[in-house]
């Protein structure tokens, strides 16, 4: 099957239930790990909300890191097992630091992370393999961004590094399309505002980490990639120190797509994190 040409079709937008979070009293938290005894794994209230989601491949001239939050990129992978960690570490990241470099005229892309999700493997134990994530999120905080960065870097190098812009972009793509199982929406990040953000902390055994959570409002405009392929990549802006005219961050989520097929192979993918520094001063006519 062919990839859908990029036309405004009104038949390519779903709908879907996304859950999203609700504001409550106690600071939302959830365990990484198997919690202490009578700790709950997860505090904090959700709900779900009924939205449309609209063809990625529909805007005009395509999505933009920049405006959107989150950009489409071809590209073709060496990768053959995803599940190696070595290969992904000594083929994939490589690939991924050339690809944001191309995709965002930065100076200099750092690898730092992956998550490989598949919901059968995760669910039969198998290590380092995680279920997606059914809950509207952004990877990183103000505040955790910046933490990640030293914890990274150093204390010393961070400082350098502080100086000038940075962004966290996730690197997503699918081990096998066309994607029909749920896919990840993305927010488009222009229709955020400030007041939708709650921070959850997120407990790992050596450190702690926050993602934002969003409450829920009509302004989202959502939208998802029909049937991506495995030679495509989405590009989701985690976080920009830049406070601008640029985007800081998106919104992205798994969901049930109501088209999916009933016995479909269920989705398996592979999304990288990426430090990405930017020249002191943007050279002309560098912006991509
Ligand atoms: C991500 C992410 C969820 C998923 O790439 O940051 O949250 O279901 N992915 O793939
Ligand atoms: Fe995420």
């Amino acid at each position: 099957m062919g990839r859908p040409s990029p036309r405004p079709d009104a038949s390519l937008t779903l709908e879907a239930e996304l859950v999203y979070a609700v504001k409550a009293d106690r600071q939302p938290f959830v365990y990484m790990y198997e919690p202490p005894a009578g700790t709950p794994r997860l505090v904090g209230d959700y709900e779900t909300r009924r939205v449309a989601i609209h063809d990625a491949r529909a805007i005009k001239g395509g999505p933009l890191l920049d405006v959107h939050g989150f950009a489409l990129h071809p590209h073709q992978t060496a990768l053959i097992d995803a599940y190696d960690e070595a290969e992904v570490r000594s083929v994939y990241y490589p690939e991924i630091e050339r690809l944001v470099l191309q995709a965002t005229g930065a100076r200099e892309v750092l690898v730092f992370d992956h998550n490989v999700r598949s919901g059968p493997k995760a669910q039969a134990g198998q290590r380092g393999v995680y279920e997606p994530v059914r809950r509207v999120h952004n990877d990183y905080t103000y505040a955790s961004a910046e933490l990640r960065l030293r914890q990274l870097l150093g204390a010393a190098e961070a400082e350098r590094r502080l100086l000038e812009r940075y962004a966290i972009i996730n690197v997503w793509r699918p081990l096998f399309g066309p994607v029909r199982d749920t896919p990840l929406a993305v927010c488009d990040a222009r229709t955020i505002e400030a007041e939708d953000l709650i921070p959850i902390d997120l407990l790992y055994p050596d450190r702690i980490g926050q993602n934002f959570t969003f409450t829920y409002h009509a302004r989202h405009r959502w939208y998802y990639v029909p049937d991506m392929l495995a030679d495509e990549t989405l590009l989701l802006k985690g976080f920009d120190s830049a406070d601008d005219w640029r985007s800081r961050f998106t919104a992205h989520t798994a969901f049930d797509a109501e088209n999916a097929p009933v016995n479909g192979r269920p989705r398996e993918s592979i999304e990288v994190r990426t430090l990405v520094f930017f020249p002191a001063v943007p050279p002309d006519g560098a912006r991509r």
